[in-house]
């Protein structure tokens, strides 16, 4: 009878010990060398198994213990008191943030067109695709160090271009527009230095070679009707004038 009850135990804490580490690399939707030549292989391999699996691994021990290790990722990043924590917050925002730019880039004979609705949507807000082009390379380009730029959905159903410091995202409680990120551009020099050095802008210019709108589309889709989630990040407050 002990034996048994020591079984269980045992079974019970190797189960609770998969279960305490959540957070798994996702896989890249193609292979390494297959975003060649706008993001070279060795530059794609490095970015997924080193930087983002660092961030999954440091997550996963910074939620160990606390309040917040059974939290789905959004949870995490929407929760201020979670966010106090830098350790969670830099990897949380790094687990979500590089988990959206692999899936929306792909090789030009695999990507997908833009839909009609964002199609649409872009040309109300920006003008067209290459007025939002020019304001998201902006942001890129005026994020001093590390960082991402964003095209985001507002809670107010806007198309908005923001940029977000180091790990940051629009999810987060920041004094900045929020909303439910549809595309992300990640502009840390990890991303591009092995090919481009210092070269921001020839990478960003690569970027967008290898954005896959189909998929993106479907983000904006998916961001309109997700209601549940929108209904939890607050809107931009208005600064008093005077
Ligand atoms: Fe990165």
């Amino acid at each position: 009878m002990r034996h048994a009850v020591l079984s269980l135990f045992l079974l019970f804490n190797a189960v609770f010990v998969v279960i305490a580490q959540p957070f798994t690399l996702p896989k890249l939707p193609y292979a390494y060398q297959d975003y060649a030549p706008y993001i070279d292989a060795q530059t794609m391999e490095i970015h997924l198994t080193k930087h983002h699996q660092a961030y999954v691994n440091n997550l996963n021990k910074a939620l160990k213990g606390t309040p917040y290790d059974d939290y789905t990722l959004e949870d995490v990043l929407l929760n201020k008191s979670a966010l106090s924590s830098d350790a969670i917050r830099n990897n949380a925002g790094g687990h979500y943030n590089h988990s959206l730019f692999w899936e929306i880039l792909a090789p030009k004979a695999k990507q997908g067109a833009i839909s009609a609705d964002l199609s649409k949507e872009i040309n109300t807000s920006f003008g067209n695709l290459d007025s939002l082009k020019k304001e998201l390379n902006k942001a890129a380009m005026s994020r001093f160090g590390s960082g991402w730029a964003w095209l985001i959905l507002t809670p107010e159903l806007k198309l908005a271009v923001v940029s977000t410091a180091n790990q940051d995202n629009p999810l987060m409680h920041l004094d900045a527009q929020r909303g439910i990120p549809i595309a992300g551009i990640d502009v840390w020099e990890h991303a591009y230095y092995l090919n481009y050095q210092n070269r921001r802008a020839d990478y960003l210019s690569a970027v967008w070679e290898l954005l896959n709108w189909q998929i993106i589309s479907e983000k904006y889709q998916k961001a309109k009707e997700n209601t549940a989630l929108m209904g939890r990040i607050a809107p931009l407050k208005k600064k008093k004038k005077g």
